[in-house]
């Protein structure tokens, strides 16, 4: 078996390259990724020099080197994770998310279409439900919550989504699509909610939670998000969508709370900051489709995955420091100065 990861440099792609290369000793995983701001290879040191793993540093765009790939590897299975995924970020710059998420995905299925597979996964995310209302908790996202999307990011993976879903029904080909909610664990890049506040409180810098912190995510250790999408391209229903989470709520500032209480830093760091532009209120998995038709359940529970997930953070100081010293710092210095 051949299985193509696209963004396989990033956060979610690399511990689903490190699960498989473990797991199934006789794949060969190719890893395709442009290695943009959030790409990161030394993330993927430890297996560079495995003979079942090759990387590619390519961008899912480039048709004429997605093909070449194509050719060169005959891939039984395409993953896709390669994507522009900073909500933030689609709010200052949008363009880039249409481009990379859209027409990339569209270009990854055209080569599925042109040299066939077995399968085509798109990863996409529980944001393309919109949000839930905090005063309804006995609501939830299944896949027949209609499409109603917030930030130029998540309309950009509900469009590569029914384009997935297009390419189905038109062309007959083989997908599945995965709609997790959000993941934390190693390799989570310092600009999202937890590993910011994990570097942030060890810098002792000021921890900026947007608007009241009230709002709700659905946390899922990325471990469990990877084993379910190897359950779906191995034992998923082609055409099929399956939502991935684990009934884990939490809201923001519990969860900073909960990172200073770990790291013996006062909540004095705390700081409110102008809230996040159309910021979604919660999120709320139903995972019941992926449970009874491929038994997934989520294993790690928070208390420990988020126990194990800052003495990663402790352990690979070098890996954070590099990113948080570069370029990274000019992209601080406009999202929060004086906000
Ligand atoms: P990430 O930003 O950490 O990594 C994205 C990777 O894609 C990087 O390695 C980057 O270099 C690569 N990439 C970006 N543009 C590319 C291009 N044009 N061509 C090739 N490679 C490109 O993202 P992540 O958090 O690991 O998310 C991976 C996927 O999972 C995304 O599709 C995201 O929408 C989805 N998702 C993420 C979460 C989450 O909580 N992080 C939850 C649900 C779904
Ligand atoms: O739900 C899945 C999605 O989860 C994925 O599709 C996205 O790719 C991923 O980035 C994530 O999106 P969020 O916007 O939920 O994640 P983020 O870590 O950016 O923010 C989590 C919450 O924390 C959100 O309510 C905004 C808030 N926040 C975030 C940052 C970076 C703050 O309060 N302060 C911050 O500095």
């Amino acid at each position: 078996m051949t299985i193509i990861v696209t963004g396989g440099a990033g956060f979610i792609g690399s511990n689903f390259i490190f699960h498989m290369l473990e797991k199934y000793q006789d794949y060969r995983i190719i890893c395709l990724d442009k290695l943009t701001y959030a790409g990161n290879l030394s993330t993927l040191k430890n297996i560079m020099n495995n003979r079942n793993f090759r990387f590619v540093k390519a961008d899912i765009c480039d048709r004429e080197a997605v093909y070449k790939l194509f050719e060169e590897e005959h891939p039984d299975v395409v993953v896709n994770f390669a994507a522009e995924s900073h909500v933030d970020r689609s709010i200052e710059n949008p363009e880039v998310f249409l481009k990379t998420n859209i027409l990339g995905t569209q270009t990854l299925m055209d080569a599925c279409r042109k040299y066939g597979v077995v399968r085509y996964h798109q990863v996409s995310t529980d944001e393309v439900y919109g949000d839930l209302p905090l005063d309804r908790p006995d609501l939830f996202f299944t896949e027949t919550t209609p499409i109603h999307t917030s930030s130029p990011y998540s309309a950009s993976k509900a469009s590569a989504d029914l384009l997935v879903l297009a390419y189905y029904r038109t062309y007959g080909l083989p997908i599945t699509i995965s709609r997790c909610s959000n993941n934390y664990g190693p390799y989570h890049f310092p600009e999202k909610l937890i590993p910011l506040m994990i570097a942030n409180a060890l810098n002792d810098k000021p921890l900026p939670v947007y608007g009241t912190g009230e709002n709700i995510r659905d946390w899922l250790y990325v471990e469990d998000h990877c084993k379910a999408i190897d359950l779906i391209i191995h034992k998923g229903t082609v055409g099929e969508v399956y939502n991935i989470g684990g009934h884990n709520e939490m809201s923001n500032i519990d969860i900073v709370k909960l990172i200073c209480k770990e790291l013996g830093k006062p909540e004095s760091l705390i700081t409110y900051v102008t809230d996040r532009k159309g910021h979604d209120m919660r999120y709320a998995i139903d995972p019941t489709k992926i449970h009874n038709e491929l038994g997934w359940l989520p294993e790690t529970k928070f208390s420990e995955g988020i126990k194990k997930t800052i003495q990663w953070y402790l352990e690979n100081t070098e890996w954070w420091e590099t990113i948080i010293s570069g370029e990274y710092k000019n992209y601080y210095d406009k999202m929060y100065h004086n906000r």
